[in-house]
């Protein structure tokens, strides 16, 4: 496979087209940014902590029934995707009051949640990714009711599984966002990342931040809490 034309640049990804014009080419960055963009530096191994932990998280969840975009990790800092077209929504799946619900709401950080919770954010970084619901993402044609439906059952199953693993590792998976695309075909594949970027998790016991939390709130060294993540999936086989 050879590496193409750059077809976006993220916040921490870069997306390249590739020869094969089913397969798109992923450098992970060292870059973290926080309130959207506005906040930006260089965070030392942190493109590769992500790409092999994303990885491993989006093998796994193949393994268990729910297909997703990755391909391959040729190296420490790529990895080669499946081309779909990007659905422009976050879902997120909470399992404990954190962040933006907390705040919303004026609850407990951490206040366990009766059911799993979940919301949608339209992707846009000049109006700063507002709340959208189902009537508007239906009225604003983002998605068909169908797909919309395939998203969230997908976006559950992922919460289970996604809870087994952390919790095998001594982390509560408060909450995470993940994005879908629609294959050549038509269909819904999760894509994107699923990484302490996009996570909130938390040590069980001491409930200590061990994602992007430790970024917004200046509370010590991401490399260092991103590699704990990544050296506790070694409960995962064949890892890492
Ligand atoms: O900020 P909020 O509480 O709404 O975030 C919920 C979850 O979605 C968190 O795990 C956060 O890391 C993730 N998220 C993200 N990208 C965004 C916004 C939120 O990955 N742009």
């Amino acid at each position: 496979i050879e590496k193409g034309a750059l077809l976006y640049t993220g916040k921490a990804k870069k997306m390249y087209a590739t020869n094969d014009p089913e397969v798109l080419w992923v450098d992970y960055l060292d870059q973290a940014t926080a309130l959207n963009g506005k906040r930006k530096v260089v965070v030392e191994q942190k493109g590769l902590l992500n790409n092999r932990i994303s990885s491993l998280i989006f093998q796994d969840l193949a393994k268990h029934g729910i297909q997703n975009h990755f391909i391959a990790q040729p190296s420490e800092y790529v990895q080669l995707v499946k081309r779909v077209k990007m659905i422009p929504l976050e879902t997120v799946v909470r399992n404990a009051a954190s962040g933006s619900f907390e705040r919303k709401f004026g609850v407990a950080y951490l206040q366990p949640l009766v059911q799993p919770v979940m919301e949608f954010f339209y992707k846009s970084d000049e109006l700063d990714d507002p709340f959208i619901n189902d009537s508007q993402i239906s009225a604003l044609g983002l998605v068909s009711p169908e797909n919309l439906a395939e998203m969230k059952r997908q976006a559950l199953q992922v919460n289970q599984r996604l809870q087994a693993i952390f919790d095998e590792m001594g982390i509560q998976l408060v909450d995470f966002k993940v994005e879908f695309g629609l294959t050549m075909d038509g269909h819904v594949l999760l894509a994107d990342e699923i990484s302490p970027d996009s996570c909130r998790l938390v040590d069980k016991q001491t409930k200590k931040s061990l994602d992007k939390d430790v970024f917004r709130k200046n509370l010590g060294s991401l490399t260092t809490v991103y590699r704990e993540v990544l050296d506790r999936l070694s409960v995962l086989e064949g890892s890492p």
